[in-house]
């Protein structure tokens, strides 16, 4: 069902890779809800071709980004103001990657250099989005910028590895930057710690298949889907949700809240 939540909105997606990307999902549903928005990826990732099927879908145009590239979004962000019609009301951080655990290093042995690019490209980048934004004054009043994170940034989840601390660098970042944003410019900025997810990025985490049934046994409400976290997304995206910012906002069936459940605990009795 639509709500026309989006109606006249325009905006910036990243990391649509395949269907079942939540960036994907978030796109099928803003089009649903009325706006019109840029498609954008890493170079690499456009190589493969699934996202043109996205963009024909959803009658938007891709612009590669690698969001790592001051050079690369201040290029994504003028082209999108040129093709939409005008400043931007949303986008969408739905970038993650780890070269230690991509290359199986453990984290009490990590490799520096692999350290650094996974930090710069699942957390940095975020900073960097929002800098040629800032800078550009590329986003309208009461605009709204969301990125994707997980509970690791809070607590331990020993197979996440790295990505624990560039989520709890990523989730700073979105205070950090929401405090400016918002004063300057009225724009809302806000993480999204959402639920395992089986996509390329969640299944690339060591055990993941075991992790995804225990939370869903744990969480009152059962795991949230990525189609659940579009439609949450989106929420974000809409005016219902004007006056929140600089949050970390739990979308996870209830799991972080829990201590234990009765179904958990039946396999100890
Ligand atoms: N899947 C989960 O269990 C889960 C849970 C919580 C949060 N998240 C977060 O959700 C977000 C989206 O991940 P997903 O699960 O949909 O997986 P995904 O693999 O579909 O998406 C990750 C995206 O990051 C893109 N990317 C990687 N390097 C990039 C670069 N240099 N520049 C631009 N884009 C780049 C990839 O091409 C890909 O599209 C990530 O931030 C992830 O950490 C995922």
């Amino acid at each position: 069902m639509s709500y026309n939540l989006l109606k006249g909105k325009r905006g910036i997606i990243f990391g649509a890779l395949n269907q079942q990307s939540i960036a994907w999902k978030v796109a099928e549903k803003a089009h649903e809800e009325g706006a019109t928005f840029v498609l954008s990826n890493a170079p690499i990732a456009l190589r493969m071709g699934e996202l043109n099927a996205l963009a024909e879908k959803t009658g938007s145009q891709i612009i590669g980004a690698d969001a790592t590239s001051i050079e690369d979004l201040n290029n994504l962000v003028e082209k999108s103001m040129e093709i939409l019609g005008g400043k931007i009301d949303f986008v969408l951080h739905s970038i993650g990657m780890s070269v230690n655990v991509r290359k199986g290093k453990h984290y009490t042995n990590s490799n520096y250099d692999f350290t650094k690019k996974g930090w710069d490209i699942s957390a940095v980048s975020f900073h960097k989005v929002m800098n040629v934004l800032y800078n550009k004054n590329a986003m309208n009043e009461w605009g709204s910028i969301v990125a994707l994170t997980y509970m690791a940034a809070q607590r331990v989840f020993p197979d996440y590895n790295d990505m624990a601390d560039n989520k709890a660098y990523l989730e700073s970042i979105a205070r950090s930057f929401g405090y400016f944003f918002g004063r300057d410019h009225k724009v809302r900025v806000n993480t999204i710690s959402q639920s395992p997810t089986p996509t390329t990025a969640g299944s690339g985490v060591k055990g993941f298949d075991g992790f995804i049934a225990y939370a869903e046994k744990m969480s009152p409400l059962g795991n949230a889907t990525a189609s659940d976290c579009a439609d949450y997304t989106i929420s974000m995206f809409s005016d219902l949700t004007k006056k929140v910012t600089l949050q970390n906002l739990f979308h996870d069936g209830g799991f972080s809240n829990m201590g234990v459940s009765e179904s958990v605990m039946e396999k100890f009795e």
